[in-house]
């Protein structure tokens, strides 16, 4: 079988322009300082980069309130700044993903305005509109306790529109063809200028119906059809990454039963029961996800990812496991956000343990499906609570000691860097992780090349071995007569596990560490026994090293 299907074995690296490097001293980051990052990247082995917007916008909401789908923020450069960086990852190998924000647009796009305005403009039906409060527009906020409402009158109209999100960001009618074809156009546009796919923001939003008399919306899922083909026929490997965090027994309708739909989703059911792993040492909830969400089309794969510029929503999670993960990494109430999430970033939640820090991301990295990390949490940056609601988790990139953590020569960086405190650039920076051969960096550098030499993470199909302790996850990947086994530890007490790798034959008695010279081999009656430290993981290799050699060509 052909295997080039790149989305199913890459790291995927998300970063935002504006605060990953400024090379123009304006304070905020910019395509130029993100060329010169670009062999950071490579050398940090990533080999897809996820852009958040850059398109232009008021920058109401960290750029998801686009005003022109077309143009490049000014202060991020001009389109001729974004090719240069398109074509400077390719060169690097890397690809380049962006996000796709159709679900709605910034009140200041022209579309809107001339929407508003005039009631016989061709642009009035791309939006929602209703003559009269809609009974509803109390419900289905998405950032409840911030938005209050998601219809609101606009005076100019003369009319209530409809926002699935603040009320500057009126929906896009997207059952309008017309709105569709415009769609397929943005993605059109920006596949020609160098981009391999879109992380698709808020899809269960975008394919859902909407309107005044629209009691349950209901998801119109062809319409993920219509994009991916259309995405396909203009360049063969492109994907669509789609942001929808909804139960499993949906996902299948978002891959499509032949996986005619989209090629890759986040995967919040796993992350949520991660966290709630992480802070209780229970992985029977996590267990259970890994399994509900095993039903994928054989082209599909889930992007699997401890964070991201969002809240870390819980919602998924029962009130119980929810206090639990609260009290664990959020107990105060400046850390919560939405009354279901928490807005921090990982290394301050573990509380810097290194320890746990590895812990998280060797799950992240051996998970069924494809990493996902963000920018700044290779080097364990923190947050910053006194800025307002996610913003907390969006600051500066710190490069160096150098003053504004090397991220702008400006006095004044739109968002304010960290520093002072341990997570200020003083201490967490990339130049002094770099020296050291012991950061964590250096360690995310090794894991990630390691990551790359088992592709049966991101191609074969995995077994949970049972380890008959809740604290311990062992998980078997087998692909072309190889296989690999990962045992993630959760506690805080050292223990002794003891488990049978679980194949028919006899290749299971030898585990080769991949990381360490740590090497087990089974006892007389077939099981391993191992001592794991607190929070400790192993990497093994089933049988041996020279898997290259008897790898076969087939699945
Ligand atoms: C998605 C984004 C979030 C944004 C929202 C509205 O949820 O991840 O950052 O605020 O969509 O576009
Ligand atoms: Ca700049």
């Amino acid at each position: 079988m052909i295997n080039d299907l790149w989305y199913k074995n890459p790291v995927i690296y998300c970063l935002s322009v504006g605060t990953f490097m400024d090379a123009n001293g304006d304070g905020i980051g910019d395509f130029s300082g993100l060329m010169r990052r670009l062999d950071y990247l490579q050398g940090l082995g990533v080999t897809a980069i996820w852009l958040m917007p850059f398109q232009t916008s008021p920058g109401k909401d960290d750029g998801y309130d686009i005003s022109d789908y077309y143009g490049v923020n000014s202060a991020y450069g001009t389109m001729g700044d974004f090719v240069e960086f398109a074509h400077g990852a390719e060169q690097r190998g890397i690809r380049v993903i962006i996000d796709l924000v159709v679900n709605h647009t910034s009140d200041k796009h022209p579309w809107f305005q001339e929407a508003r305005r005039d009631r016989a403009s061709k642009y009035r039906d791309w939006y929602i509109w209703s003559d009269r409060k809609p009974p509803n527009a109390g419900k289905g906020m998405a950032f409840p306790g911030v938005q209050k409402s998601t219809w609101s009158y606009d005076a100019v109209a003369k009319a209530w529109y409809f926002h699935r999100f603040y009320d500057f960001q009126p929906d896009l009618n997207t059952s309008n063809p017309k709105v569709q074809a415009e769609i397929l156009k943005i993605m059109g546009f920006w596949t020609q200028q160098g981009v391999c796919g879109f992380r698709m923001d808020a899809v269960p939003f975008v394919i859902a119906t909407k309107g005044a008399n629209v009691r349950k919306p209901v998801e119109q899922y062809d319409m993920l059809r219509l994009l991916r083909e259309f995405l396909q026929w203009r360049k063969g490997d492109s994907i669509i990454l789609g942001e929808a965090n909804v139960t499993p027994d949906t996902d299948m309708k978002y891959f499509g039963k032949a996986g005619e739909r989209l090629q890759m989703m986040f995967n919040f059911q796993v992350n949520q029961n991660l966290f709630y792993a992480l802070a209780t040492a229970d992985s029977r909830p996590l267990i259970r996800a890994i399994k509900a969400t095993r039903p994928r089309p054989a082209t599909a794969q889930w992007g699997i990812f401890l964070r991201n510029h969002d809240e870390l929503d819980l919602g998924r999670l029962t009130e119980d496991q929810r206090r639990r993960v609260f009290e664990a990494f959020a107990p105060t109430r400046d850390m919560q956000l939405y009354d279901r999430g928490i807005r921090r970033r990982l290394a301050p939640m573990l509380n810097g343990d290194r320890r746990r820090l590895e812990l998280a991301y060797s799950l992240m990295f051996t998970l069924p499906g494809t990493p996902v990390l963000r920018y700044g949490d290779e080097i364990g940056m923190g947050d910053d609570l006194s800025l307002p609601e996610r913003v907390a988790t969006r600051t500066p990139m710190q490069w160096s000691t150098e003053p504004h953590a090397g991220f702008t020569n400006s006095d004044r960086p739109v968002v304010p860097v960290i520093s002072n405190g341990p997570y200020g650039y003083e201490h967490i920076n990339v130049a002094m992780q770099r020296r050291d051969p012991n950061s964590l960096l250096n360690w995310m550098e090794r894991i990630i090349r390691m990551r790359k030499e088992v592709p049966e993470v991101g191609w074969g199909d995995f077994s949970i071995v049972p380890t008959h302790n809740p604290a311990v996850l062992a998980v078997r990947y087998d692909w072309r007569n190889n296989s690999v086994l990962f045992v993630h530890h959760f506690a805080d007490t050292p223990c002794e596990v003891n488990f049978s790798v679980g194949l028919a034959d006899r290749s299971g008695r030898r585990l080769i560490n991949l990381l360490s010279e740590d090497h087990s081999h089974a006892r007389n009656d077939g099981k391993h026994r191992l001592i794991l430290e607190p929070y400790g993981y192993r990497w093994y290799r089933v049988g041996g090293l020279d898997y290259l050699l008897q790898r076969s060509g087939l699945d």
